[in-house]
């Protein structure tokens, strides 16, 4: 899939204007952007990034990382999935960079979204569904999540006994076997839970368009 990943990516180029500061998502596809990006480094303004990941190979490419609160609204914002419904409702999460992926969705006026077509689905939830919580939460989460979906949260492990810690210092649980047919409620009474930081749901905020990698790519 990694020459889909590329094919998207590269396709997102087109969208991208002199001069422009851009958001800039996580993961293996958006690696690809940001090596298109980095071929004409002075093009854009600079960047502002969800994840240290993503923040160093900006800079490896020569590319200013922003700091959101002093950009204002963003114009563009690129960034991959781990899937996507026919409504461009989005499973973000799987590289552990939703909160702030989330945060700059919302701060900007486009979000074009790059994938390979395996992450195409008709209802979202085969993708364990990634919630971002404060450490101390993560049973109380779990087991309000088990009695409001029926789903199996895990906890995503790490190299350590305290698992994956997000940018923010946050655990991860992954929410297994759920089929989401009302995404937009489910995201709304997930985040009701206290403990909660943010959900791998983007469906009250959707992509606006989503280019799927391909010979051509095609754009949804
Ligand atoms: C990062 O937390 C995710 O939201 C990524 O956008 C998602 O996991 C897509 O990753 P790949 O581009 O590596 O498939």
């Amino acid at each position: 899939m990694s020459e889909a990943k590329r094919l998207a990516a590269e396709a997102a180029i087109e969208y991208v204007e002199e001069g422009m500061v851009l958001g800039v998502g996580t993961g293996s596809t958006v690696a690809y952007f940001i090596d298109a990006l980095g071929r004409n480094p002075g093009r854009i303004k600079g960047a502002v990034s969800s994840s240290e990941q993503s923040s160093e190979r900006l800079r490896a490419h020569g590319i200013e990382i922003l700091d959101l609160n002093f950009t204002g609204p963003l114009s563009l914002y690129v960034d991959g999935a781990d899937e996507c419904d026919p409504h461009k409702r989005l499973i973000k999460g799987g590289g552990a960079a939703l909160t702030r992926e989330k945060i700059i969705a919302e701060a900007s006026e486009r979000f074009i979204c790059i994938i390979d077509p395996a992450k195409q689905v008709d209802v979202l939830g085969r993708f364990p569904l990634p919630v971002e919580v404060i450490p101390m939460a993560r049973s109380l989460v779990a087991r309000e999540i088990v009695a409001m979906t029926g789903g199996q949260p895990v906890w995503r492990q790490g190299s350590n006994e305290k698992g994956v810690l997000t940018d923010n210092g946050n655990a991860i649980i992954d929410v297994h076997g759920l089929s989401i047919v009302d995404p937009v409620g489910l995201e709304a009474a997930l985040n009701q839970i206290p403990g909660v930081v943010a959900v791998g749901l983007f469906a009250r905020r959707p992509a606006d368009v989503v280019i799927v990698g391909g010979e051509p790519p095609r754009t949804l």
